[in-house]
């Protein structure tokens, strides 16, 4: 099962997208006589089911709200978070820089609350997997939780273990780690990986780059790119088209390389 639904209907057991005048949203899941508070009134579900996709409807306010169906990068933004998550700007780029596409074997540590797990599940399709890794067995349980609504249950393994003993898999296609000290772990990703496969990481801080890259290139790999992704949103007034006032300035820095053949050199650094 997934959250597109079928039809161009409503029913009840969707997950529906109730998005109110000032673009603020709410996420539900449609259920026989539950309701929905919101600080432009309550919204009743029983009034939502059976509606066409793209209807409006009012709260008992008469506030109104349109019916969608989320978008992937809105069910990531509303993703339930224990941890710092990861954001539409660098996700959408790392998919394309470590062609993550329909079939793909991708290994992702650490699973985190699941906001990129839930869009690997997305992309990789049926004939694809997951093997996400994680530490903490809390964190784990939040983000099977995250993904169970939107389903693709069946194309993660979710694995409780430190990655410092080493990844389960060989010949993975791409390797994602976020977490604060991917150089350490470079062996184990080298281990993993298929001959020429997609490494990637997340980093909030320039330093943690420079030790990321010196340990690359000892472990021979290769097309290395560190980038930083900008993303800037603008008020769609056509009146006052500008940009908004306020903007996340940073994320983090994206670093990407590819496994080449050899496993140490000791000259390069
Ligand atoms: C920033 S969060 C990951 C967020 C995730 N990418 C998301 O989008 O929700 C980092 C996670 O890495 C986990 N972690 C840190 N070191 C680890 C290790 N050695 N092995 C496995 N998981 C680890 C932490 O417990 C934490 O949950």
């Amino acid at each position: 099962m997934n959250w597109i639904g079928n039809g161009d209907v409503t029913k009840e057991g969707d997950l529906v997208l109730l998005m109110g005048q000032r673009q603020n949203y709410h996420l539900v899941p449609l259920r026989k006589d539950a309701d929905l508070q919101t600080h432009r009134g309550i919204v009743y579900h029983n009034n939502l089911i059976g509606q066409r996709w793209g209807s409006k409807v009012v709260s008992h306010k008469g506030n109104p709200f349109y019916i969608f169906q989320p978008g992937i990068e809105e069910i990531i933004r509303n993703t339930k978070r224990n941890t710092q998550i990861m954001y539409a700007k660098d996700i959408g780029y790392i998919l394309l820089k470590m062609s993550i596409i329909n079939g793909a074997s991708v290994i992702e540590a650490g699973t985190g609350s699941g906001s990129l797990t839930q869009v690997i599940a997305a992309v990789v399709g049926n004939s694809g997997h997951l093997y996400s890794y994680e530490i903490r067995d809390e964190m784990q349980k939040l983000a099977k939780k995250n993904l169970s609504r939107i389903g693709f249950e069946d194309r993660v393994t979710f694995i409780n273990k430190d990655i410092e003993d080493g990844f389960e898999q060989e010949n993975i296609n791409a390797i994602f780690l976020d977490l604060p000290n991917p150089y350490d772990y470079i062996n184990q990703v080298k281990a993993a990986l298929m001959p020429g496969g997609f490494f990637g990481t997340l980093l909030p801080t320039t330093n943690q780059i420079v030790k990321l890259l010196v340990v690359l290139r000892r472990k021979y790999f290769a097309n290395i790119e560190v980038s930083e992704i900008m993303l800037r949103h603008y008020q769609p007034e056509a009146n006052k088209l500008r940009p908004t006032d306020r903007m996340v300035a940073h994320t983090g820095y994206l670093i990407f390389a590819r496994s080449a053949s050899g496993q140490e050199n000791k000259t390069s650094l």
